[in-house]
């Protein structure tokens, strides 16, 4: 095995061991993919201030997000098929998060169910909702995360219809991958991820199939997805919602200031800045470039999270330092899970971790609530090259 320093040693395995079909899912954005690029690159474009002579001896990098303690403020975020990326894929990332002190968080298109992580896991984890047309069923899911002790639920609100992203309708995704002699050759590449599948609790959507009249198997899904996810989910449906769920409520995929105000006028507990890792508008800015414009409209009013395009603990120190209370990491885990399973969500954390630390020390501070943009240099027209 060789020796993991950083994200893209991760991804270099994961590679090289997951099906072509589930590597394309995670590894792209929609249509041109620039919003994809913009995200990590973004980050670059900030530069970080060097301080000496500060003593360094006790840091921390445990906070809070929505009250919860964490070893360092940076969430799983919700990912849909984990489980096709690792056999019990989400299973095994709950646990490392759980292990870490960090909060994971379960999709709505997750393969194993909310009952299975649940079963597996002592710590509670956060919920992710994708918003049905069938508002029973939409119901019955805040209800089965209400029943597993889901500690939020954290309600995406920018895939209400699909993004395309050319290479999965190109390879046919599918859950569990359909048969054709392109994937049977793909897979038997794949040995090694093949067998670990055959004794997966699940193959299939654990939070859909069995608990929706009519889909007792995949095959209908994924016309059943196209046709359920609700478009017409609205600012008053949301208020319904955080309602029906009456705990914690976290708005993910927030991109702009107005929305982020509606967000903290319903009294969400965070938001998260977000464009769904560049998956949905191609051509939104990256989330990084908005949160400054975000944090002058709401930072006062509700607790602000940042994901897309996180790669390394300097990118999680950049983010705070701009004023977010905690982030969330897509790809960085996904990678880390697809290469070594639960071990290496785990090595992906760590790295996360080792990077926000030193980062943290020879910016000359010594716990992440210290951070701001003190610790930062920024270009001019960061944020504010493109005016509406
Ligand atoms: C493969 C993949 C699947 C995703 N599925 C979901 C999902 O089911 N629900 C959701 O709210 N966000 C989903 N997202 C978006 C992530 O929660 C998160 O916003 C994004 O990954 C952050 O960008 P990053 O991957 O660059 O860290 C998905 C992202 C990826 C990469």
């Amino acid at each position: 095995m060789p020796v993991i320093t950083n994200i893209q040693d991760l991804k270099r395995i994961y590679e090289r061991r997951v099906p072509r079909m589930f590597f394309d899912y995670a590894e792209s954005g929609s249509w041109t993919e620039q919003t994809f690029r913009d995200n990590s690159s973004d980050f670059d474009l900030i530069r970080l201030r060097q301080r000496v002579a500060v003593d360094m001896a006790g840091r921390s990098t445990a906070s809070q997000m929505i009250g919860q303690d964490v070893a360092m403020p940076v969430a799983l975020a919700p990912v849909g098929l984990t489980g096709m990326q690792h056999a019990d894929g989400e299973i095994k990332a709950a646990r490392a998060a759980a292990a870490f002190g960090v909060p994971f968080t379960l999709s709505t298109m997750s393969i194993n169910s909310i009952e299975d992580v649940a079963a597996a896991t002592d710590t509670p984890f956060w919920f992710q909702l994708y918003t049905m047309k069938d508002m029973d069923y939409t119901a019955r899911l805040i209800q089965r995360a209400k029943d597993a002790g889901c500690s939020a639920l954290v309600i995406t609100l920018d895939l209400q219809i699909l993004g395309q992203r050319h290479k999965d309708l190109k390879n046919g995704l599918s859950a569990p991958p359909k048969l054709t002699p392109k994937t049977i050759a793909n897979l038997m590449t794949k040995w090694r991820w093949g067998i670990e599948m055959l004794s997966a609790t699940r193959r299939e959507f654990g939070n859909i199939v069995g608990h929706v009249d009519g889909i007792s198997d995949n095959s209908s899904l994924s016309a059943w997805t196209a046709e359920q996810f609700d478009p017409s989910l609205d600012w008053g449906k949301i208020e319904k919602l955080m309602e029906m769920w009456g705990g914690k409520v976290i708005l993910k995929g927030i991109l702009d200031a107005d929305d982020a105000k509606m967000a903290a006028k319903l009294g969400a507990d965070a938001i998260v800045v977000s464009n769904h890792g560049g998956r949905q508008l191609d051509g939104a800015m990256s989330s990084i470039q908005m949160l400054p414009a975000i944090m002058d409209a709401v930072g006062d009013q509700v607790e602000v999270h940042l994901d897309s395009g996180i790669r390394s603990g300097q990118d999680v120190l950049k983010a705070l330092a701009l004023g977010a209370k905690g982030t969330m990491i897509g790809r960085a885990f996904v990678y880390g899970l697809g290469a070594m399973g639960q071990a290496g969500v785990t090595r992906a954390l760590e790295v996360i971790h080792k990077e926000l630390d030193t980062t943290m020390a020879l910016c000359g501070e010594k716990n992440v609530a210290n951070l701001g943009r003190h610790n930062l240099l920024v270009p001019q027209d960061f944020g504010g090259r493109w005016q509406a």
